[in-house]
This record gives C-alpha cells, structure tokens and sequence, in this order.
C-alpha cells in the first residue's frame, strides 16, 4: 500500500493505473463501517483509494475539529490489511489554498435538518469532495447512509456538476446492540452509550408503526419524539422525508427516509432508516 500526502502526486499516479477505481473518504478513525465501504469498494473495482482527511471547512465554529479522534498509525494499519492500494492523506497545503472557490451547498437542502444545525456544514463538504474526486478521478466512490442527507447532497453535486463518478451509498453498519458506528461514538461514556440505544430504539419504533400500517408522518413523529425525550439530553429533531429531502405527510413506502439527530451527554449523534 503506497500512501501519498501531497494532492498533485496522487493525481500522477492516478493517471497511470489502468482499471477501474473505487474511492473511500473519510475522516479517519475507521471502524467497521468504514470497512464495510473499504470491502465493497475492493470487491468492485481494481484498484481502492482510501482518503483520511480531518477537513476543517466542514466544521464550525466552536464544534469539536481539535478533538475529533486521529488514529493514524491504527488506520494506517486497517487500510493495509483490508487490501487498499493508495492511503491518501493530503497535508493541509497541498489541498486547500489562499482565496480559494467555494462550492455551496444548494439554499434549501442543504440549510435544512443537518444544515440548519450546522449551517455551512455542507459547503465544506461539498467543497472537500469535490476537491477528492478531482484528484482521484475514481469510477465508483462509497458513502455510507448514516450521512442520508450528506450523501443525498454528494449525489446531487454529481448531477449538478456533471461528475463522472458512480455514488454508491452503503448500509449503515450497527453495533449488537444497535448503536450506529461512528468515529464520535469514541465520546460516549459506558452509560451514555446505553442511553444513545434510544435512537435506533425510536427509529426501530417509528418503522414498526409504518409496519403497523400508520403512515401519518405526525403521528410518527410525535411517538419517537416522546420515546426519545426519555433517554437523550436534547433533542434535535426527528425528521420524515421523502428520499429527496422533502417534506412529506404521509410515508411513501420505498421513498422515504426517518432521521434522527440528539445529544446524549456532549455529544451529538445522528442515525436514520431508509423505509
Ligand atoms: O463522511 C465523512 O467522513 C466526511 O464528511 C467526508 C465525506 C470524508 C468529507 O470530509
């Protein structure tokens, strides 16, 4: 496994692999859900990139950039044995510049749910992927679904900017107890972890009433609601969308999406389920 830090080497050794690319980013901390994008990405493609980037533009101010868990020598260590051919780890100057473009993430999408919590959250990221598919050029590029609406915008830049790349979005991988992965998750004490249950716990809830036959997006709301104010230590929202982001009043089967965004402790977490 080669692993390049600076962006104009990677674009060289880019050109010159004949085959097909498969491209995962990610922020590092890898666990088992970036593995699973790292498998998929290996079983499709000839060649995978890995990119481990901590990207301060999609973090603002006062949110926990400083803190965020590195753990390069243990990634470095994951990438190998999953089979990754290039580990790219761009140093700061190598990928942003003085005065540079901005990409912006579209006015209702991406200032809605995640984004009006984090407004501008989305521009940087937006931003930082379009920069990794310029450089990698990659034939297929792997998101997981716990990010439904980053995934959602990534997919949508595509369109928008006539990008060559195939985004394929991949289950969300869960703990036994049912706790999405995620590298945040390194936060939670023993007993918030047990607390964080109550979102796959309220999501779980909400999918069994559509199973049930309620399809009444209020209703559902106000059940999780209730079951999620028990556990978490503020509520952000729970949100029932259509596939693409909009609001909806009664689920559409095979359409719709049921997100959930909470603090327990310090911490903020996000989980969903694609009905
Ligand atoms: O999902 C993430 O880890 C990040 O948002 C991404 C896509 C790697 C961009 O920094």
């Amino acid at each position: 496994m080669e692993i390049i830090k600076d962006a104009k080497e990677l674009k060289k050794i880019r050109k010159n692999l004949k085959g097909s690319v498969g491209f995962v980013p990610t922020m590092g901390a890898l666990h088992d859900g970036h593995l699973s994008l790292i498998k998929r990405a290996r079983e499709e493609n000839d060649f995978v990139i890995v990119s481990i980037f901590v990207n301060p533009t999609q973090f603002l101010e006062g949110e926990d950039l400083d803190k965020y868990p590195r753990k390069e020598q243990a990634d470095i260590e994951i990438c190998k044995r999953a089979g990754v051919d290039i580990l790219f780890m761009p140093t700061i100057n190598s990928i942003y510049f003085k005065d540079e473009l901005k990409i912006l993430a579209p006015q209702i999408r991406g200032y809605i749910l995640e984004g009006a919590k984090r407004p501008g959250h989305f521009d940087g990221v937006l931003q930082i992927v379009m920069k990794l598919f310029n450089i990698t050029t990659p034939n297929r590029a792997y998101f997981g679904k716990k990010d439904a609406q980053q995934l959602a915008l990534i997919t949508q830049m595509v369109h928008d900017y006539f990008l060559d790349v195939e985004i394929i979005p991949c289950e969300i991988v869960r703990d036994e107890n049912g706790l999405a992965l995620s590298s945040r998750n390194a936060y939670l004490s023993k007993e918030e972890k047990k607390r964080a249950l109550s979102l796959s716990q309220a999501l779980k809830l909400g999918a069994n009433m559509v199973a049930k036959g309620i399809l009444n997006v209020k209703a559902i709301k106000e059940a999780m609601e209730k079951e999620l104010l028990k556990s978490v230590d503020k509520l952000d929202y729970v949100a029932i969308v259509n596939r693409a982001f909009e609001e909806i009043e009664q689920v559409e089967i095979g359409n719709t999406i049921i997100l959930v965004a909470a603090y327990v402790g310090t911490t903020r977490l996000i989980d969903n389920i694609w009905i």
